[in-house]
């Protein structure tokens, strides 16, 4: 990938925007809801979630990250010829959501500043906003004025209370600068898909958190990830991007591996799922068989739940092994650090974990990220990217800071925002957008409070 050129399009730049409250998981939460919070800390991976104040919501969440974006590139409204948002948050059957963030943007920039910026929303769960950059970025590689696009994610993961979606859920934004030439990462445009129809995750019309089948949707993803991952490897060598020579496997050509992350475990689940698989190709299987024993066969049983149960006993223990615990360490741990402090954020949370690895300063020019989104329903994209050479001049955004900063809620006051029974703000709002209100027609008012 030619790097430092008009050839290559990417992601230049990023913002984060995450509610100022937050709910630690262990100490109230977990004792009312009678869960070990070892459970929560370590088997979810989940420490705080983030949770939106009264005045906040997916649109306002949206417009923070993007003017925090537009500030930080310098970037004036004229220059951006679109605004995609990926979200499953959605507060309006037809408006797009853009619409309403363009309204809030030009109470900063002046009326009409935004006019030429075009935007739609995308919705596929928890992968509309990688949707949202595949599209975006072939509109940049044409795009000959010198516009850049935006991608925004943004959503509000609430799932019922006391269910075992609750603690996972989570609030934030994730805003990307997406243009030719870009400074962080350059996309290979390589893209391997999969797609199902599954029942896993869904939230009919009017309902206001969605239907889980939780297991079945983490088995969803695995095996959507799985078939994202075989097409895209396929394209790589097909393209000549990766040419694995004898023993060699695809992963081995890749320096970090950003999983979409609805709870930090989950992306152990992902990683051990998808390297077992890649690693068949080596000799790292024979090795690994050597220190837990032979994989299950599915022939080898004639019952199907019984291969089930060891092929998961097999992968618990493959979960385990050095190798893959080296390889964890190396390439995926990290991505989930900031998903730890802010819960499921749904479409975001892989950028999330772009993130995470950009505040830790965890990635180096030259390097090859791979990025495998998932949305419940299902789909997968698995696709990669080059770090860039001015990587490292993008300045760092003091994301844990501003996690430490926040304020933390009671669960009665946890209860009452998510059952929207709130009467006014937990904190007044301050240099920040805000919902004021909404009309008599349905129509959303918001405004930028100073
Ligand atoms: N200390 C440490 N770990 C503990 C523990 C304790 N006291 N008690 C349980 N655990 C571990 C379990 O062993 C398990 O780990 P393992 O897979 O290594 O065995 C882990 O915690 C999760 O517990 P489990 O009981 O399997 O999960 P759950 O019933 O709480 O459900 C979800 C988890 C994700 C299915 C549920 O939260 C959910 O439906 N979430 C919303 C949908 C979602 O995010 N889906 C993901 C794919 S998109």
């Amino acid at each position: 990938m030619p790097a430092g050129n008009d050839r290559a399009v990417g992601i230049d730049d990023l913002s984060v925007y995450v509610p100022r409250l937050f709910l630690p998981l262990a100490g109230e939460f977990s004792t009312n809801r009678g869960i070990d919070p070892g459970k929560l800390i370590k088997g979810i991976g989940i420490e705080r979630m983030a949770v939106p104040d009264l005045h906040e919501d997916a649109v306002t969440m949206a417009a923070m990250s993007l003017l925090d974006l537009m500030r930080r590139a310098r970037l004036r409204p004229e220059e951006i010829g679109k605004i995609y948002v990926g979200t499953e948050s959605s507060l309006d059957e037809a408006k797009a959501m853009g619409t309403y963030v363009i309204g809030m943007l030009e109470k900063i920039y002046g009326k009409g500043s935004f006019q030429e910026c075009s935007t739609v929303e995308f919705k596929a769960a928890c992968i509309g906003t990688t949707f949202a950059l595949e599209s975006l970025s072939f509109w940049a590689a044409l795009e000959e004025e010198g516009k850049v696009g935006i991608v925004i994610a943004s959503d509000v993961a609430k799932y019922p209370l006391a269910s075992a979606g609750e603690y996972t859920q989570g609030a934030g934004s994730v805003a990307l600068l997406v243009k030719k030439n870009p400074r962080l990462l350059a996309l290979e445009q390589i893209y391997g898909s999969f797609t199902r129809n599954e029942n896993d995750f869904f939230r009919p019309m009017g309902c206001t958190t969605a239907v889980v089948n939780g297991k079945h949707s983490n088995q969803c993803y695995l095996d959507a990830m799985q078939g994202a991952f075989d097409s895209f490897a396929a394209r790589a060598v097909r393209k000549g991007a990766i040419t694995p020579g004898k023993g060699e496997c695809i992963t081995d050509f890749i320096d970090h591996l950003l999983f979409h992350i609805p709870y930090p475990r989950m992306v152990e689940y992902a990683s051990a799922a998808i390297l077992r698989h890649d690693w068949r190709q080596s000799s790292r299987c024979s090795e690994i068989e050597m220190e837990l024993g032979t994989e299950p066969q599915s022939l080898g049983y004639e019952d199907l739940g019984k291969y089930q149960a060891a092929d998961a006993d097999y992968v618990r223990r493959f979960a385990k092994s050095q190798k893959f615990l080296q390889a964890f360490e190396a390439k995926v741990r990290d991505t989930a650090m900031l998903s730890r402090q802010v819960g499921n954020i749904y479409t975001g949370s892989i950028y999330l974990g772009l993130a995470s690895l950009l505040e830790m300063q965890k990635i180096h020019a030259g390097e090859r990220l791979g990025f495998g989104a998932y949305g419940s329903g299902c789909s997968a994209l698995f696709f990669s990217a080059i770090v860039q050479q001015q990587a490292g001049s993008v300045p760092l955004r003091g994301l844990v800071k501003r996690l430490q900063e926040r304020r933390q809620i009671s669960l009665h006051d946890y209860e009452l925002l998510h059952g929207g029974l709130m009467e006014k703000s937990v904190v007044m709002p301050c240099k920040e957008f805000a919902l004021v209100g909404i009309d008599h027609q349905g129509y959303r008012l918001y405004e930028y409070v100073e």
